[in-house]
């Protein structure tokens, strides 16, 4: 793919237009209000899977928890995995703590560069960028899907801009357009068009501060570029946590510290083969944790996406008929009485069948 020199003087407009409309327009969050490295770091890290308006009150009560990097260090993993729960993407939330630890190891002062920062465990190239330019205004440039969207549409680039070649070309051209005098601000100016004016469907040309150096909206296709690329099918699946109940108590267990979920609680699961029946599933998920129980009936369900899988998944409440649990794929097991689940660390839909559990306690007593 041939190198674009973007002429100079588009750049500077680009520059100054957008920059004046930040300056206007720039959401408060708390993290401009104090771009402290640590918070910064934070928020980025929170921002990658997760819209501007849910990370806030999150990034509020972590802070308020963990306000410097040797609190969140010293922290045990677990409570800092209850901290992001429902956030998603708990990988994230352990690469900061195992990436604290390390800090915390090292003097307790975040790196200042951005070749530095990414050697810690969950910072790649983006959130290495985004902190240095926006902590330490260093004029690195940054690309992620905002500022994919934005620059194909100023610069009407065509074709999969998912490629290795592509994505070589657009860090170049982020590189042409920061601003060295600002270069936070300006990052940050072009996720927030992004994700606010610029949008995939439905972009607010009327509103863009940029719409006059804009080679899409000049054709009157604001769409159509960046072109969709070609996904794979989003696969489909059924899932069935086992609630099991003994005396009282219900069975949770936990995941490995690896992978999806890594290191969350959950109601013992099993997926659905072929045509299996909901209910056998569900003995299939007790008698992995060594039991033997009844399925009585659906308590709740709960259809949730994953990466490029959608999943619905089942509680079904079932009663213990004999066995002591064993762990099997898992690392840990608990009995929990419905008031304790709240204690333990679980994903968005697990927490669901959580709350459903407890409801159906208090109306059986
Ligand atoms: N998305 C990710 N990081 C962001 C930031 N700092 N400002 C606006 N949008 C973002």
């Amino acid at each position: 793919m041939s190198e674009l020199v973007l002429d100079a003087h588009w750049v500077e407009q680009l520059r100054r237009a957008l920059l004046r409309w930040f300056d206007a327009h720039k959401r408060p969050t708390p993290w401009r209000d104090n771009p402290d490295p640590y918070r910064v770091w934070v928020s980025e890290v929170m921002l990658q899977q997760t819209q501007t308006a849910t990370v806030i009150p999150y990034f509020e009560r972590f802070l308020a928890r963990f306000p410097t990097v040797q609190a969140l260090a010293a922290a045990p993993l677990e409570e800092v995995l209850r901290y992001w729960e429902g956030l998603g993407y708990y990988a994230r939330a352990r690469n900061l703590h195992k990436a604290a630890q390390q800090i915390a190891q090292n003097g307790g002062q975040l790196p200042t560069t951005a070749e530095q920062l990414r050697k810690l465990p969950g910072i790649g190239a983006y959130t290495a960028s985004a902190i240095a330019s926006i902590a330490y205004g260093q004029p690195t440039p940054v690309v992620d899907g905002n500022v994919t969207r934005v620059l194909a549409r100023l610069l009407w680039l065509k074709g999969d801009l998912k490629t290795t070649a592509a994505q070589k070309q657009l860090w170049q051209l982020s590189a042409q357009t920061i601003d060295p005098q600002r270069p936070g601000d300006f990052n940050q100016a072009m996720m927030e068009l992004g994700s606010t004016i610029c949008t995939p469907t439905q972009p607010r040309c009327s509103e863009c501060p940029v719409s006059h150096l804009c080679a899409a909206y000049q054709r009157n296709q604001p769409t159509a570029v960046p072109e969709p690329s070609r996904r794979p099918p989003t696969r489909q699946r059924v899932d069935v946590s086992a609630m099991i109940m003994r005396e009282g108590r219900f069975l949770l267990a936990q995941r490995a510290p690896e992978g999806l979920w890594g290191g969350l609680w959950e109601f013992p699961r099993a997926t659905r083969q072929g045509r299996e029946s909901l209910e056998t599933v569900a003995a299939r998920a007790a008698a992995q944790v060594g039991l033997h129980a009844e399925p009585v009936r659906i308590l709740t369900q709960v259809k949730h996406a994953v990466t490029s899988s959608r999943i619905q998944l089942y509680g079904y409440l079932c009663t213990w008929q004999s066995g002591e649990a064993q762990s099997g794929e898992y690392v840990n097991l608990v009995w929990v009485a419905p008031a304790e689940l709240a204690h333990y660390a679980l994903s968005a839909p697990q927490r669901r069948l959580a709350h459903a559990l407890t409801q159906h306690a208090q109306q059986q007593v």
